[in-house]
């Protein structure tokens, strides 16, 4: 069996849900997302790549992607009435760290960082299309570090699943599975996805160091919840903080 993506594994593929009810394959692109850009947009539209040049990561970093990784990114397209726009970070962050799971040992970094053990394997990346204030489409990148490896001294907290297990992972199976899951999270109602968020979440119960960004103050505090809205509350001995993902990174756990 070739564990590399391609068109033709991909065509195999048995995709039982929404997400990945078209896939278009690339092996090189700049991003997942630009390529989205040129396609005519619907639910479920996926592309995946096996190489970014130029891959986006949250709060303004690079992605790491080169090939062995799996890098896709599908649509969504409104009306979003299930869940609010924030929320779907953590559906696709359940969906995804339960596939990780059969793999190696996974958990959910808040807000959506997948790690086994304290390396990072898996980064999910949500943006909005809009116009005219609009929201055209919500599109959800995924970059999931399956036979990549190699990870330069700048990422010394990076790792991929073949590193961990020591061999080969099918790649297309990876995205089969991945997709699968997505659209069953989806299923789901906002109470079992926040139950089962907050079982993966690595932070829940932990000392976490906030970093705000805007000032680049650093204060300690345990994370106490993981809200609807996706935002984390974490006490100190004095104060509750309510920190949304674009205003503070968390520290110390890698
Ligand atoms: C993070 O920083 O943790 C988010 C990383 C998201 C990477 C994926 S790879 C597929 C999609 N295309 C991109 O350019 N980025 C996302």
């Amino acid at each position: 069996m070739n564990n590399e993506l391609s068109q033709k594994e991909i065509n195999k593929l048995n995709i039982t849900g929404f997400a990945g009810n078209e896939i278009l394959f690339f092996e090189e692109s700049s991003s997942t997302f630009d390529l989205m850009h040129s396609l005519d947009l619907h639910t479920g539209l996926t592309v995946v790549c096996a190489k970014q040049n130029s891959g986006s990561g949250r709060l303004g970093r690079n992605w790491e992607s080169r090939k062995g990784g799996v890098y896709l990114t599908f649509a969504l397209m409104p009306p979003f009435e299930k869940f609010e726009i924030p929320f779907i970070t953590l559906v696709c962050a359940v969906g995804v760290c339960k596939v990780l799971n059969n793999y190696v040992p996974s958990m959910i970094k808040w807000p959506n960082d997948i790690v086994s053990g304290n390396k990072k394997i898996c980064g999910i990346l949500t943006r909005n299309m809009s116009q005219k204030g609009e929201i055209q489409a919500v599109l959800v990148g995924i970059g999931i570090n399956v036979n990549n490896s190699g990870f330069g001294d700048d990422l010394p907290h990076a790792s991929s699943i073949s590193d961990i297990l020591k061999e080969e992972i099918n790649e297309n199976k990876v995205l089969e599975s991945v997709l699968n899951e997505i659209s069953h999270a989806f299923d789901m109602s906002e109470e079992e996805i926040l139950t089962e968020y907050k079982k993966l979440c690595l932070n829940l119960g932990k000392e976490v160091k906030l970093h705000f960004l805007k000032n680049g103050e650093e204060m300690k505090a345990i994370c106490t919840d993981i809200l609807p809205d996706g935002t984390m509350a974490a006490q100190n001995d004095t104060e509750t903080f309510y920190v949304n993902s674009g205003e503070v990174s968390l520290k110390g756990i890698y």
